[in-house]
């Protein structure tokens, strides 16, 4: 805005100057529209060179000349008459009005235009244009780019010239070749971006001038390591021999290392042993000790990154394996049965129960046993648990206590059976000889055996009724 203020100013300015200049002649305001004489002129040229546009008028009379440069659509007042308006010194106006530039740049493409300010005004459209060889700007301008595999990734080779240089992409891979690439003129996109496209990518932009090229050094990082672990939890005695293992899953090279607490693991003669097998990651412990009861760790790192998982060794017994058929087959008593591995001899049993309620806050009933000693790692065990409810879901939960202490509890739930009806006088006859409801749950009968382990005083009635039945059916063959 101040800008065309001033050239209104000034170009009122000269007008008035002429006007006084022109007095003399009192002459009235031509009619005559001046001519320009040069042709419109395209000059291609270097950077560096010096270049003119002619403007020869037929006939100027009382108008101004002056030159303008249209630069993408906004137009610049360079010169009135001789007088330089912009501050480069490089343009100027020769004695015959033709326009001057030194040593031109890359800048000074465009048009100019001489123009006569008659009315209406004419004009004189002249073109540079400058050429130069291509050059490339790699994005990023280190020309490594680091990723991680997946997304899109876009690689880039910024190209300047004049003409407008062609571009070819150049890689060590084939780069049609791949999936998930498209080369766009002077992009690459990736989608996604895999280890595959690791590699150096060249680009070339050539025009009339010249040549440039540009690098650019993709690394495709490829995720961190996965690790799988088989057992998260190894139960272990004194002196026993144990293996922990991690199961390693990477797309590039990995180093795994173990620690135990904090310490990093090396191989001690026959005590400790790590091993590597293809993608498997172990450590053998022979003969364990104390000190060995703990958590060992496996680090997997590659370049995307580190991945670690825990082991723990202990010589806590492992968790109880309930044995007992969680439909009870006594109203007021119910014959639990577990078995538990421990390396170490079992002290005793923690057992906890309650009745089952939503929300409920009764407390535990709490029952300490003795373990019976018996040979081998497996410990089995049975307890009478009474005074219960008949036809009642009861929750419980069991630890084991060792040398090293308690383990875990693990929890149980079991039912409680509905009292025979109608009450006879005798609860035992009356089990023994009828049938006192449907039995819903057949397989009771197979699990007797286990049962009969369990409490091996009374025989569940199903098993003798069925017993019973099949003698009637056997003796009725017989005797048919
Ligand atoms: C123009 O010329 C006339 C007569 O020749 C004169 O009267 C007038 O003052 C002049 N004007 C200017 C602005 O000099
Ligand atoms: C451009 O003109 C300047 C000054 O007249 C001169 O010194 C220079 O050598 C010229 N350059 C070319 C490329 O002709
Ligand atoms: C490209 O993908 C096709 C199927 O989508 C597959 O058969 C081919 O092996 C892949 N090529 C490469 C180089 O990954
Ligand atoms: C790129 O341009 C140069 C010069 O203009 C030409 O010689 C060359 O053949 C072109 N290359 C391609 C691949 O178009
Ligand atoms: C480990 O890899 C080799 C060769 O690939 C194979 O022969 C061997 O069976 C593998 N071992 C295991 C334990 O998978
Ligand atoms: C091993 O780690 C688990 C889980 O973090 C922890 O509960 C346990 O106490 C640790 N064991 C030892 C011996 O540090
Ligand atoms: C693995 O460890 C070796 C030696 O400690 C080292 O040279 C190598 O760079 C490591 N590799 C990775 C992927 O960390
Ligand atoms: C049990 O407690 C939960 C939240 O503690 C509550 O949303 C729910 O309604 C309770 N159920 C009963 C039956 O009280």
């Amino acid at each position: 805005m101040m800008r065309f203020l001033l050239e209104l100013a000034f170009f009122s300015l000269l007008l008035l100057v002429f006007a006084l200049a022109k007095n003399e002649t009192q002459e009235q305001p031509s009619t005559r529209v001046p001519k320009t004489l040069n042709p419109p002129k395209k000059i291609d040229a270097l950077e560096g060179e010096n270049i003119t546009f002619a403007c020869q008028v037929d006939h100027l009379g009382e108008f101004a000349l002056l030159w303008k440069k249209n630069a993408g659509g906004t137009k610049e007042v360079l010169l009135v008459e001789k007088q330089r308006i912009t501050h480069d010194s490089r343009i100027s106006v020769l004695d015959d009005y033709s326009f001057q530039i030194l040593d031109v740049s890359r800048h000074d493409s465009g048009e100019y235009l001489c123009v006569i300010s008659s009315n209406p005004p004419v004009e004189l459209v002249h073109t540079l244009n400058v050429k130069y060889p291509p050059s490339i700007a790699v994005e990023p301008s280190s020309g490594l780019v680091i990723v991680p595999k997946g997304h899109t990734k876009v690689i880039k080779c910024h190209i300047d010239g004049n003409p407008s240089p062609n571009i070819t992409w150049q890689s060590e891979k084939d780069i049609q070749l791949f999936n998930n690439s498209v080369v766009t003129g002077d992009t690459i996109t990736f989608d996604p971006v895999d280890p595959l496209h690791s590699g150096v990518y060249k680009c070339k932009a050539e025009n009339e001038l010249g040549i440039d090229t540009g690098s650019i050094t993709l690394k495709v990082l490829s995720g961190p390591p996965e690790i799988h672990v088989p057992k998260p939890w190894v139960h272990a005695g004194l002196d026993t021999t144990k293996e922990i293992k991690c199961i390693v899953y990477t797309e590039s090279p990995v180093n795994v290392t173990w620690y135990k607490d904090d310490t990093q693991l090396s191989n001690s003669g026959d005590h400790v042993r790590i091993v590597s097998n293809n993608n498997t990651y172990s450590v053998a412990l022979r003969k364990l000790t104390e000190e060995d009861m703990g958590n060992y760790t496996c680090v997997a790192r590659n370049s995307g990154g580190e991945t670690s998982a825990t082991i723990e060794i202990s010589g806590l017994a492992s968790a109880v394996k309930f044995k007992s058929d969680p439909m009870g087959y006594k109203p007021t008593s119910y014959a639990l049965m577990w078995e538990v591995e421990s390396y170490s001899h079992v002290i005793d049993y923690l057992l906890q129960f309650k009745e089952k309620k939503v929300n409920s806050t009764d407390d535990w009933e709490e029952v300490t046993i003795p373990a019976e000693r018996q040979p081998g790692l497996i410990q089995t065990q049975t307890y009478d648990i009474t005074g219960l409810k008949e036809n009642t879901f009861y929750d419980m939960s069991i630890q084991v206590r060792n040398k090293f202490g308690w383990n875990k509890p693990t929890t149980f739930a079991f039912s409680t059976k509905q009292k025979a009806e109608p009450a006879k006088p005798t609860e035992k006859i009356q089990e023994v000889n009828e049938n006192p409801q449907p039995e819903p749950y057949p397989e009771h009968v197979s699990s007797g055996t286990d049962e009969n382990r369990a409490t091996p005083t009374t025989e569940p009635p199903e098993r003798a009724r069925v017993l019973g039945l099949l003698t009637v059916i056997i003796l009725s063959f017989f005797f048919w």
